[in-house]
C-alpha cells in the first residue's frame, strides 16, 4: 500500500496516533485496529486503491467526517481506512437543472455556504453539518431536522459516481431526473454504509431556500401533548419545516451545559421546537392549543439560540459520564404508548441512569439516550446497555417500528437486524453484497450485508 501511495503521490499514515484519530467515529466504544489511512485525490485514485485491495484481499473502511453514531466508520479488524477528505471540490453548478456536482469529501456546511448566496440549499440539515461529508450523508441516507418537509437524503440525489470493490467505476443514473430503465442501483448504494461501493462523486438536487421562517419554542406537558399539537398544526395546514421534541431531562441538560436560564421561566417541562414557512402565525395561535408560555422567536439571535439548544444535545450528552444511544422510529400514533412502556421498566433496568428523549417527532423518530453521570472505564455499562437491547428492540418490533431510523446499522446494530428485517429480505441483501463485493472487502462486519 505504501508503494501504491508513493507512486500516486498520496498521503498515507500509519502511526498509532493518526490511526487512533482516523479510525473511529463518534461512538468511541471500540478499540481501533487499522492498517493505515490513505487519502485519494481523484476517482482514479480510489479505483486504483480498491483494485489493489481486491487483488490482495485487503479490507477497506470508507471514511467521511466520522460523525456517525453507530460505528460505521470504525476500523477494528486491521482494515485500510479510505478517507475521502481530500476529495473536497465542488465540481459543477447547474442553475437550469437545479443540481450541484460535488466530490464525496465536501463538508456538508461548505456546500450550503456555496448554495446560500444563490438562494438555494441542499435541504438535508443535521447538527453535524460542520464536520460530516456529503459522501457520509449519502452512505447513511441521513435524516435530520427537515425531513418533515423535504424527506431523507435519498430524495435529493440525482446521480452518483461510485467505485466498486474491484475498482470498476460506475456512473449511476447520468444527469437524469427521469430514468425508469429498471431498478435503480443508485438508490441501493445510498444508505448502504460503505458496504456495497465507495461513493466518489455525486450530483445533488437543490431547492430554493424557504422564503420565510418563523420559529416557535413551545412547552408541552408530555409526548402525547406534543403529538396532539402536531396533529392540530397539520389539520390547520401549517407549513411545517421542522417539529422537534426535547424532553424535560434533555432541556435541563442543555441549559446547564450552556449556562443559560430556562426560557420558560420557572416552568420546566418537555418542549417542542417548530419552524414554519410563513410570516403569519395568527392561524396557528387561533387553531391549535399552544401553551400560553410559547415563545415566538423574535430576533435572529433568539432563533439561533433555540436551535442551538436542540443541536447541542448530542454534545451535552457526550460530555456526561457515559451515554448509550438509540435511534428508533415508530408509527407516530404509537409513540406515547411506546414511551410509557419504556418508562415503566427503565428505572428498574437502569438504576442510576436517566433516559434523555428527543428527536424528530414529526417523522416518528425518537432518540433515546441512556445516560449516566459517571464514566464507564471497564465497559460494564456498555455491556449492560447492550444486554437490554433485546428488550427494547422487541418493544420496537411489537409497535411495528424500526431499530434504526436515520443513523444506520454500523457495528452497533448489526446483531439486532432481525427485529426489523425479515430473513427473506436479509437473504436478498446478502446475495446483492456477494454480487457487488465478492471478497467482502468493503466495510466488513458493518451494516446490513
Ligand atoms: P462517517 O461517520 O465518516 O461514515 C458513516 C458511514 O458512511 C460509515 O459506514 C462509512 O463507512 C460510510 N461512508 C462515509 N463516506 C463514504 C463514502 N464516500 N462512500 C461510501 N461510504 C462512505 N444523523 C442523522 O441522520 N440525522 C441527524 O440529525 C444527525 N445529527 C447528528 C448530530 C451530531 C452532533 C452528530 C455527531 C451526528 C449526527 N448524525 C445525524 C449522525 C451523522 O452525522 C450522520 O450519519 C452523517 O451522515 C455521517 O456523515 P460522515 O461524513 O460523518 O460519515
Ligand atoms: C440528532 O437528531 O440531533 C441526531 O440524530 C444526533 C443524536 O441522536 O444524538
Ligand atoms: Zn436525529
Amino acid at each position: 500500500m505504501e508503494q501504491l501511495a508513493k507512486s500516486r503521490g498520496l498521503r498515507f499514515l500509519t502511526n498509532t496516533n493518526d490511526l487512533d484519530h482516523w479510525g473511529r467515529d463518534w461512538t468511541h466504544y471500540f478499540p481501533v485496529n487499522a492498517l493505515g489511512v490513505i487519502f485519494p485525490k481523484t476517482v482514479a485514485d480510489v479505483s486504483e486503491i480498491l483494485k489493489h485491495c481486491h487483488t490482495h484481499r485487503i479490507c477497506v473502511v470508507p471514511s467521511g467526517g466520522r460523525t456517525g453514531l453507530v460505528g460505521g466508520a470504525y476500523a477494528t479488524q486491521g482494515e485500510l481506512i479510505l478517507s475521502l477528505s481530500q476529495m473536497n471540490r465542488i465540481l459543477d453548478w447547474d442553475p437550469l437543472g437545479l443540481t450541484v456536482k460535488v466530490e464525496a469529501g465536501v463538508i456538508h456546511e461548505t456546500l450550503q455556504d456555496y448554495l446560500r448566496p444563490k438562494g438555494f440549499h441542499w435541504p438535508v440539515d443535521l447538527a453535524a453539518k460542520g464536520s460530516c461529508q456529503i459522501g457520509g450523508n449519502l452512505a447513511t441516507n441521513a435524516g435530520g431536522v427537515r425531513v418533515i418537509k423535504y424527506g431523507m437524503t435519498r430524495r435529493w440525489v440525482q446521480s452518483l459516481t461510485v467505485v466498486m470493490a474491484n475498482g470498476k467505476i460506475l456512473e449511476l443514473n447520468g444527469d437524469l431526473e427521469k430514468n425508469n430503465t429498471g431498478p435503480c442501483l443508485r438508490d441501493l448504494v445510498i444508505g448502504s454504509e460503505g458496504t456495497l461501493a465507495v461513493i466518489a462523486e455525486a450530483r445533488l438536487k437543490v431547492t430554493h431556500l424557504p422564503r420565510q421562517c418563523l420559529t416557535l419554542f413551545a412547552p408541552v406537558e408530555n409526548p402525547a401533548a406534543a403529538l396532539t399539537l402536531l396533529q392540530s398544526l397539520r389539520e390547520c395546514g401549517a407549513p411545517l419545516l421542522a417539529f422537534e421534541f426535547i424532553d424535560k431531562a434533555s432541556l435541563d441538560l442543555v441549559l446547564k451545559h450552556c449556562g443559560d436560564p430556562n426560557p420558560f421561566g420557572e416552568f420546566m417541562s418537555d418542549a417542542v421546537l417548530i419552524d414554519l414557512e410563513t410570516t403569519d402565525v395568527s392561524d396557528v395561535y387561533a387553531k391549535t392549543a399552544l401553551d400560553p408560555r410559547t415563545i415566538l422567536g423574535e430576533s435572529h439571535s433568539q432563533v439561533q439560540k433555540f436551535w442551538h439548544y436542540r443541536e447541542i444535545i448530542t454534545e451535552a450528552l457526550d460530555s456526561m459520564g457515559f451515554v448509550y444511544k438509540h435511534d428508533v422510529s415508530l408509527p407516530q400514533r404509537e409513540i406515547p404508548r411506546f414511551l410509557k412502556t419504556v418508562d415503566q421498566e427503565f428505572s428498574r433496568r437502569f438504576p442510576g441512569a436517566t433516559n434523555f428523549v428527543f428527536g424528530h417527532f414529526g417523522d416518528g423518530n425518537l432518540h433515546l439516550n441512556f445516560g449516566y453521570s459517571a464514566k464507564d472505564p471497564d465497559g460494564r455499562r456498555l455491556a449492560h446497555c447492550e444486554a437490554a437491547n433485546d428488550w427494547l428492540f422487541n418493544l420496537v418490533h411489537q409497535y411495528r417500528g424500526a431499530i434504526s431510523a436515520e443513523h444506520g446499522i454500523g457495528l452497533l446494530k448489526r446483531a439486532y437486524l432481525r427485529f426489523t428485517k425479515s430473513p427473506e429480505e436479509l437473504a436478498i441483501l446478502h446475495a446483492l453484497k456477494k454480487a457487488m463485493d465478492p471478497h467482502a472487502i468493503l466495510n466488513p462486519g458493518k451494516g446490513v450485508v
